[in-house]
């Protein structure tokens, strides 16, 4: 079993890594060991930068009683054009699990193919689905139910918001998205969306409209507006997505109790202001301390015996 997207995953499953996931977290606060990971190891492949996923996935094993190791594809063999098909048959036979961060949706699922242990999405261009466990287990805690609440994300289509999407539509929250014109997800994981909400009963809302999107926002949440990768369009994204800044005016929409996220890095006064984002309204620390969490979850579901 591999963790690539979410779309592999039924409500019933991401409901129990939401479950595992505060049992881990309770464990670690009140310092109660759990080291179902005891002797496994976890590959981590980087060919894009990252703080939180490996600091999170590097402890995180490390709590499960585990370990795991650092590849950079600038100074591992992958940088020199080493197949990825071959990577996965070889660490397969070093290690109880692989986990990257890498361009192409097809890359990850190259390894995967070719690869005898687990394989954990840490980002592809299209997905992010440690992230979006995160998201929703953030949302869970700070409103207690998915049940009516309304999870309104503005700004570029991207990776983080493909399994936001899909996230929220698995768990049956309403969800919607306010993205430029040309910057909306991908078609195909549109249709996706549209028809787990029709199975689950949440509604979707696709605009180019942020202020139509955020009427009645339980959950505001944004992401960079040029993701990496993508640097040669910086300029124009600035402009382009200017009407879609997370500010004063445009939370006006949503209700009085919303919470603000964002998966960061973040670049404050271009996506989201200073004020919002460092508000008491925001999340984000919460959000980010919650993938170490869900990560561990993930982990122990997949590698441990
Ligand atoms: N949100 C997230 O994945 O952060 P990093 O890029 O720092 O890992
Ligand atoms: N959408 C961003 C997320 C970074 C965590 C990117 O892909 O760069």
């Amino acid at each position: 079993m591999n963790f690539l997207t979410l779309l592999d995953y039924s409500p019933e499953q991401i409901n129990e890594l939401l479950d595992f996931s505060l049992v881990l977290k309770k464990y670690q606060k009140e310092g109660v060991p759990h080291p179902f990971l005891a002797g496994k190891t976890l590959a981590m492949i980087f060919e894009k930068s990252s703080t939180r996923t490996r600091v999170s996935f590097e402890v995180g094993m490390s709590q499960l009683g585990g370990s795991a190791l650092f590849l950079s594809s600038k100074d591992s063999q992958l940088g020199r054009g080493e197949p990825i098909s071959d990577t996965a048959q070889v660490l397969s036979r070093y290690v109880d699990g692989i986990m990257i961060r890498t361009h192409g949706h097809e890359i990850i699922e190259e390894l995967a193919k070719h690869s005898t242990v687990p394989v954990v999405n840490a980002l592809t261009d299209d997905f992010h689905p440690c992230q979006a466990l995160a998201d929703i287990m953030t949302i869970y805690e700070a409103k207690g139910t998915f049940k009516g609440i309304k999870t309104v994300y503005v700004g570029d289509g991207n990776n983080v918001a493909h399994s936001l999407l899909i996230a929220c539509a698995k768990v049956g929250m309403d969800v919607a998205i306010a993205t430029p014109k040309g910057y909306e997800p991908k078609p195909w994981i549109i249709n996706e969306v549209e028809s787990i909400c029709q199975e689950t009963k949440a509604t979707f809302q696709l605009t180019n409209d942020p202020v139509e999107a955020m009427n009645g926002a339980d959950v505001i949440y944004t992401d960079v507006w040029t993701s990496m990768g993508y640097e040669e369009e910086t300029n124009d994204r600035l402009e382009i997505f200017k009407p879609f800044q997370v500010n004063n005016r445009l939370v006006q929409h949503a209700k009085d109790d919303y919470i603000f996220l964002h998966c960061l890095p973040a670049h404050r006064e271009e996506e989201v202001t200073a004020d919002i984002i460092d508000g008491s309204h925001s999340y984000i620390f919460d959000q980010a301390e919650n993938r170490l969490h869900v990560q561990k979850a993930i982990l122990v579901a997949l590698m441990s015996n």
